[in-house]
């Protein structure tokens, strides 16, 4: 298979430097870690794992075992060096290439309690794709297990946000030291494309879409996910004010967090 990310492989790793990336893990093991509790050794399902960063804080988290799942060979691969000798003989963790709008149920894997898709619901281009990837998630969670998502900023007004945020990042181009360009609206209206662009080195950009809220709620309904749906409230961690001050985080929270959390239950 092969991904804008197979260029990418161990570079992507220089997002998790910034002061944004301490709020997103933190904000992601809050959500997950009351569906962990659940479960003695939960079964985890990683989509979209890139080079493993979330499958390794799932079982540090309390998971039993974590299968991550990623489109592009090389994050893939970059991945799978990470796994320890002890994990390897613990058969604690898996990784391999798959499509998360096709996948379907994984043939040689029982169901899941918990599935994770950090960065994977913004590359749907459309409500169909949505309610393909929840297809996938809901085929391979069991009945009463829930996926936990990390998306842009949850809104219907994507076009305010985008403009926004276009605006803010033309007036301080360095502040995030990350540039989320909205570069074209849809013509379906659903939402708008988006280039992600690193500023450190090496330099890492990427394509993906930022899509209405209410897409993402009708995508996992569509794709037989009946339970709750949830957006959790972002926090802001101690550990990312210590890193950069509280007035570094003002604008963050005035105009709406870069990301936010679904959480699906089946
Ligand atoms: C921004 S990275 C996030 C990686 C990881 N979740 C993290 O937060 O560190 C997005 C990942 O989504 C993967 N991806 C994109 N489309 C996908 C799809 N249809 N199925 C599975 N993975 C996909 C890419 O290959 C890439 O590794």
């Amino acid at each position: 298979m092969t991904s804008q990310y197979d260029d990418i492989g161990a570079k992507y790793n220089v997002f998790k430097h910034l002061p944004t990336s301490i709020v997103e893990t933190q904000n992601v093991k809050d959500a997950v870690l009351p569906y962990l509790a659940k479960t003695e050794k939960p079964r985890a399902l990683d989509l979209a794992c890139g080079t493993g960063y979330y499958s390794h804080k799932l079982l540090e988290w309390g998971a039993g075992y974590v299968f991550g799942v990623d489109l592009s060979n090389s994050m893939v691969e970059v991945a799978r060096q990470t796994i320890s000798e002890q994990q390897k003989q613990e058969g604690v963790l898996r990784f391999e290439t798959g499509n998360a709008l096709t996948l379907g149920k994984i043939p040689d894997e029982e169901p899941f309690d918990i599935a994770t898709g950090v960065w994977l619901l913004n590359y749907s281009t459309s409500l169909d794709d949505m309610t393909k990837m929840f297809k996938s998630i809901s085929a391979n969670l069991k009945d009463g297990g829930v996926f936990v998502g990390v998306t842009p900023h949850p809104t219907d007004d994507v076009t305010a946000f985008a403009e926004m945020t276009n605006e803010v990042q033309r007036k301080q181009p360095s502040r995030w030291g990350v540039t989320v360009n909205y570069y074209e609206q849809l013509e379906s209206g659903e939402g708008w494309r988006t280039e992600v662009i690193g500023h450190g080195e090496p330099r890492v950009s990427f394509k993906n879409f930022h899509l209405k809220k209410s897409i993402y709620e009708a995508g996992a309904k569509a794709g037989g996910m009946n339970g709750k749906v949830t957006w959790t409230e972002i926090k802001l961690p101690q550990e990312a004010v210590d890193k950069t001050g509280t007035d570094f985080w003002d604008m963050y929270f005035t105009n709406g967090p870069h990301m936010g959390v679904i959480v699906v239950e089946k």
